[in-house]
Parts: C-alpha cells; sequence; structure tokens
C-alpha cells in the first residue's frame, strides 16, 4: 500500500488499490495537468531530477508535473556532470541531495541504482529507470492509459488480452508492465518477441504465479490475435548488439498499419512508451492515422499520473483541491488529432 513518504522503486510494489486510487486523484489532477487550473499546493517543495541516462519524457513529465502542483524542479543530467564521476558513491550522492530536495528522481544505467540512492537518501526516492530492469512510472502511465482507453470502448482491465511486443529482454517498460497490470484478474498476456529477446523469467513468472495466462508468440499473426491492448517496444540498441538473425526476426514483428488490419481486432489499443526508432520502424508512423494509436494520450498522461505519485508521496492527495485556482494568463493549445 503506498504511503506518505514512501520510495517508488519497482511496479511490483503496487497493489490493485493503489492503482485505483492513483488513477481517481490522476483524473481529479487533470485540468492541473493540461494548465486549465492552477495549483499551488506545493509552493515551496523541491524535487531533484537525477537523470544519468538519455531522456525526454520521463524528464520533461517528472518535472512538469512536480511544477503544476506549485513545486520547483532541479535537474542534473549525464553522468560526466555530477561528482560521481569524481569517485563518489551513490549513497554518498544521495545524502547529500537530500539535503537539497524533498523528494529525488532518478534514472540511471545501472539495475538497483535505485534501490541504493534509497538506502542513503533521507527523503522520498522514485525510480525513472533503473538499466534494463525497471521503469515503474512508466507502468503507471500506461496503465492509467489502458484503464482510460479501455473504459471509452466499454471494456475492462479484468479479462482483457494484453500483448506485449518488441525487446522483452532488455525494455524496462515491459517488465514494469506485466508486474503491475498482473494486480488485474484474469489477464491474458501474449508475449511476442524474437526468442533471443524473450522477457525473463523473472518478471513473466509474476503473472503466472497470480494465475493469469502467459503465451509466449513468434508471429504477429498468433501474437495479435484476440488482442485488446497492443504495446509494442524499442529494441533497446544502447544496451545490446543486435545481430542479424536477431534484427531479422525483429524486422518481422514489425508493426504497421498493414500488419495491424491483417492480424490484430479492430479496435485493439496500441500503445508504445516511446520513443519510436524511426529508422527500424517497430512501430509504423503509417499507423498515426488510427485511432486506435494511443501513443500521444499515453504521453499527456504521464504528467496526472506523476502528479497523483508527487501528491500522495508528499501527503497532499486529499488536500490540493483547497489549493486551485484560475490560471491568470489565456491558455493556447491547438487540438490534436486522434
Ligand atoms: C523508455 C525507457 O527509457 O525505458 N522510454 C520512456 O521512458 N518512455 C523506453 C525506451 O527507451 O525504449
Amino acid at each position: 500500500m503506498l504511503e506518505i513518504g514512501h520510495d517508488v522503486l519497482t511496479a511490483r510494489q503496487f497493489d490493485r488499490s493503489d492503482l485505483i486510487r492513483l488513477a481517481d486523484v490522476a483524473s481529479r489532477l487533470e485540468p492541473i495537468a493540461r494548465g486549465e487550473k492552477v495549483c499551488r499546493v506545493l509552493e515551496g517543495a523541491v524535487m531533484a531530477n537525477l537523470f544519468f541516462e538519455p531522456s525526454t519524457r520521463t524528464r520533461i513529465s517528472f518535472g512538469t508535473a512536480f511544477a503544476r502542483l506549485g513545486g520547483s524542479g532541479l535537474d542534473t543530467t549525464g553522468l560526466a556532470m555530477t561528482s560521481l564521476v569524481k569517485g563518489e558513491s551513490l549513497a554518498d550522492t544521495a545524502r547529500v541531495i537530500s539535503g537539497y530536495a524533498d523528494v529525488i528522481v532518478v534514472r540511471h544505467p545501472t539495475p538497483e541504482a535505485a534501490k541504493i540512492i534509497a538506502g542513503g537518501a533521507l527523503v522520498p526516492v522514485i525510480n525513472g529507470g533503473d538499466g534494463e530492469a525497471e521503469h515503474p512510472t512508466q507502468a503507471l502511465t500506461d496503465f492509467y492509459t489502458i484503464s482510460r482507453e479501455l473504459k471509452a470502448l466499454g471494456k475492462e482491465i479484468d479479462g482483457s488480452t494484453i500483448v506485449i511486443l518488441g525487446d522483452l529482454r532488455y525494455g524496462r517498460t515491459t517488465h514494469s508492465l506485466i508486474a503491475l497490470m498482473s494486480v488485474f484478474e484474469n489477464i491474458t498476456f501474449q508475449l511476442v518477441s524474437p526468442e533471443a529477446l524473450s522477457m525473463p523469467d523473472a518478471y513473466s513468472d509474476i503473472a503466472r504465479e497470480r494465475g493469469h495466462r502467459v503465451n509466449v508468440f513468434r508471429t504477429l499473426e498468433e501474437g495479435l490475435a484476440g488482442a485488446d491492448v497492443i504495446y509494442a517496444t524499442r529494441y533497446q540498441s544502447e544496451r545490446f548488439q543486435i545481430d542479424p538473425s536477431v534484427r531479422e526476426a525483429a524486422e518481422r514483428l514489425r508493426l504497421d498499419a498493414t500488419a495491424f488490419r491483417a492480424h490484430a481486432p479492430e479496435d485493439a489499443v496500441i500503445l508504445h512508451p516511446l520513443p519510436r526508432d524511426e529508422v527500424f520502424g517497430e512501430l509504423g508512423t503509417d499507423l498515426d492515422r488510427l485511432p486506435n494509436l494511443a501513443v500521444f494520450r499515453q504521453t499527456d498522461n504521464g504528467v496526472p499520473i506523476r502528479m497523483a505519485l508527487f501528491a500522495t508521496i508528499l501527503g497532499v492527495a486529499d488536500t490540493f483541491e483547497q489549493w486551485v485556482t484560475e490560471p491568470a494568463w489565456p491558455l493556447r493549445r491547438r487540438s490534436a488529432n486522434p
């Protein structure tokens, strides 16, 4: 159960009631997330965003989420620009930053780095991605998106079929996603990847142990059948050398509009944590015209769900509404297609 002051280190720590509560808080925060309302509940609070690996949406959405609640963010990016290159331990860095900030978000290339930081920190720590291991807040974003998209189609998460496609070995978002969605009931997970990039048992067993069906496929034809949700991912080429036979297998699993129409149910929702690899094309841009493609609704959802997380661990989830006012500045945003 997620409480005030807790760290967020793994998707395994959440239970079903946490997710329902976070989704409820996130939906109440939506107008603030979009800038239609202003909230100063975290005025005076400081968040440290420590990003030691590349990031666009995770780092900026954490910063936006904290700022929309009235707090301020400090960023450090890249190992090279920090004292870690001078030989400082992660635990020492964590203790130091605790004197400067009220919450720490960290992304690091080493699995367990967030846990080590949490061990040395005096304030809550949120894992923004630890190497090839986990990315729990992306999974929260994905859960929130899946729940909204399925609801709009008159469907439920319980009993649904979730396809996870692509690099399931090194793709940390898939590890956190299967763990998180396993808190629901009666899910069929269809894991589709080249054999060499199969999901490690440590993650797929979480779903098996909770009684879900976990089926492994090597083709889109079999793997997309019956899907309510298709979650495609990028091949993590920065983490391994893709050999020609794996590349060939991965090329056969590219999801574009033709493959989608041929093999997936008409109303399947398509997600991807982004970035998509434009050169490799694991998620074709010809899908952008289909309303099924929810990837930009998914990126937008990263803000309210991270706001809900901050509000919960900083203890303002029940009180933020008292701090809401009208913006003094005119909102100017063009409407998006799908
Ligand atoms: C993912 C990540 O960093 O793990 N990106 C993200 O945070 N949305 C996925 C990826 O890089 O492929």
